[in-house]
């Protein structure tokens, strides 16, 4: 049994919970500050799931000497060895999914349907970037004097520094560890203290997987400690951050400061356009899944449907009969369509703006906590929506990260483009329509990373780039080929052969 089977035993039981460990050098050890911080279940509080080293700078110096010490050897490793190692914990992961989605649904409340596709999205990215360790590709090309060789190949740039988020905790941690470790970098993991549990099981099936010790480190904690140690580390060379926009500003203004490469996902504020000739069956699948799956509470949820007034009336009708029936609960009950919210503070943060809609809009369903007394332990809210929302409305600006839709009429394509693009945020949108002619129009118009038509916000396959513009991010690209970018560096070799000095842009120039 492994440490982390003790801590399935599940709500109900009277066994004390177990402590993890952080994972560092190949090893499970312990804090230097001797502090422990507890993982509950969103769904039920009363749930301990376990405890967990609250780390400290000493922590994450020690991680980063084991990734530099294991750096060496894994550079050499040759890429489509490397690649043999992402294989394995490909089909490692696939073989506990079950297992690791049921644990995701226990520590960060997502229904298990959608914690099975986390799971799916590391496995699916597992596989794409170990075929980048026969890939990988660099450039050959003609040198501009005789007898000379020009190519450009990739190269690790050294340790990187993982720190993700807790609504995807095993995806998004996959789609930046897979890269960074397929392309020659070691890694110090940083998850989010919300979900150190599906982190930990992470890295006992990568330790399973055979990544070498010292390859990939685990390092548990608050980000003002752990985080910040890490992204200060001068031999932390490349940062990769998912979360929310304020700590990407305080993360890249402490990383510039050391000229480190750094890829930041960041808010969103994600729109679906509803045109007069869209199918509004369709349409209304698309928003409910978009807006209400994971509670709201992706980057690419949907917070805002703008609609064309003509057919405003049919969508609200549909929305609110479809948003009232969503079933909440635990997400390991088949029946739950929709989990809590993370913890407290999130339920809050939401319920600020709650009070905010009802001041400034039309509550269409929901609007509070549910009444059902079995949710009572559970940071449940009810699935919400806002009509009568203005594009510069505070529910239309800001990310609430919860289940709350805001609905914006409009008339006619231009004024929904604009509406669509007022934001600061530019992660995913999507339109409907059945107008080919529009649907190109969206596609060239949306001031998005990800647009997509006739479909929800939400969906994103590991094989295309993923990220945004505007304050989203910072013009880097996760999961695709464009993730190499970020974990590699170019080095462009010559190679002269011709056995004399020959000078670039002076020699066999016209005279
Ligand atoms: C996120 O919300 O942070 O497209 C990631 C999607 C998922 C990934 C979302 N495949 O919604």
């Amino acid at each position: 049994m492994t440490t982390t089977d003790r801590a399935e035993a599940g709500p109900g039981t009277t066994v004390a919970p177990t402590t993890f460990r952080h994972f560092i050098a190949g090893e499970w050890v312990e804090t230097d500050g001797g502090t422990t911080f507890e993982s509950r279940n969103p769904a039920d509080d009363r749930d301990v799931i376990g405890r967990f080293q609250a780390g400290t700078a000493a922590d994450v110096a020690k991680a980063v000497r084991a990734a530099d010490q294991a750096a060496l050897l894994w550079r050499r490793t040759p890429a489509p060895k490397r690649g043999e190692i992402l294989y394995r914990f490909g089909a490692v992961l696939a073989e506990h999914k079950e297992r690791l989605a049921r644990a995701m649904t226990r520590e960060m409340g997502k229904v298990l349907a959608e914690a099975r596709g986390d799971v799916q999205e590391g496995i699916d990215i597992a596989f794409l970037m170990a075929g980048e360790g026969r890939r990988m590709f660099g450039e050959t090309t003609p040198s501009e004097l005789p007898d000379k060789w020009a190519m450009s190949v990739r190269q690790p740039i050294g340790i990187a520094g993982i720190i993700t988020p807790w609504n995807f905790p095993m995806a998004i941690p996959c789609w930046k560890m897979m890269p960074a470790l397929v392309t020659g970098n070691t890694v110090v993991f940083k998850p989010s203290s919300d979900t150190p549990h599906c982190a930990t099981l992470l890295v006992e099936l990568m330790a399973e997987a055979g990544f070498p010790p010292g390859t990939v480190n685990l390092v548990t904690g608050a980000g003002a400690e752990v985080g910040d140690a890490i992204v200060e580390n001068p031999d932390v060379r490349v940062i990769s951050f998912t979360g929310n926009t304020a700590t990407g500003r305080h993360i890249a203004g402490h990383a510039a400061r050391r000229l480190k490469r750094l890829s930041m996902e960041l808010g969103g504020k994600n729109g679906i356009v509803v045109l007069a000739d869209a199918d509004l069956d369709l349409a209304t699948d698309g928003i409910v899944w978009s807006a209400f799956g994971t509670t709201g509470q992706r980057c690419t949820a949907a917070s805002r449907v703008i609609v064309d007034r003509a057919v405003l009336a049919p969508l609200l009708d549909r929305l609110s009969s479809r948003a009232r029936a969503l079933r909440l609960g635990d997400g390991l009950e088949p029946a739950t369509d929709v989990g809590p919210l993370i913890n407290a503070a999130a339920r809050e943060k939401v319920e600020e703006y709650l009070e905010v809609g009802r001041r400034d809009s039309e509550l269409v369903t929901g609007g509070g906590r549910p009444s059902d007394t079995r949710l009572a332990h559970g940071f449940f809210l009810e699935p919400t929506i806002f009509a009568d929302v203005e594009p510069m409305d505070r529910l239309a600006q800001e990310e609430i990260f919860g289940p709350v839709l805001s609905v914006i009429p409009v008339d006619g394509y231009q004024e929904a483009a604009t509406a669509l693009n007022q934001t600061r945020y530019g992660l995913s949108s999507s339109v409907y329509t059945s107008d080919v002619n529009t649907a190109f129009r969206a596609m060239r118009d949306f001031e998005t990373g990800i647009v997509y038509v006739n479909a929800g916000t939400i969906g994103a396959e590991t094989h295309l780039p993923f990220g945004g513009i505007k304050d989203t991010g910072n013009g880097h690209r996760e999961a695709g080929h464009a993730a190499l970018d970020t974990y590699t560096e170019w080095k462009a070799i010559y190679v002269d052969y011709s056995g004399r000095l020959q000078k670039a842009q002076i020699d066999n120039q016209p005279s």
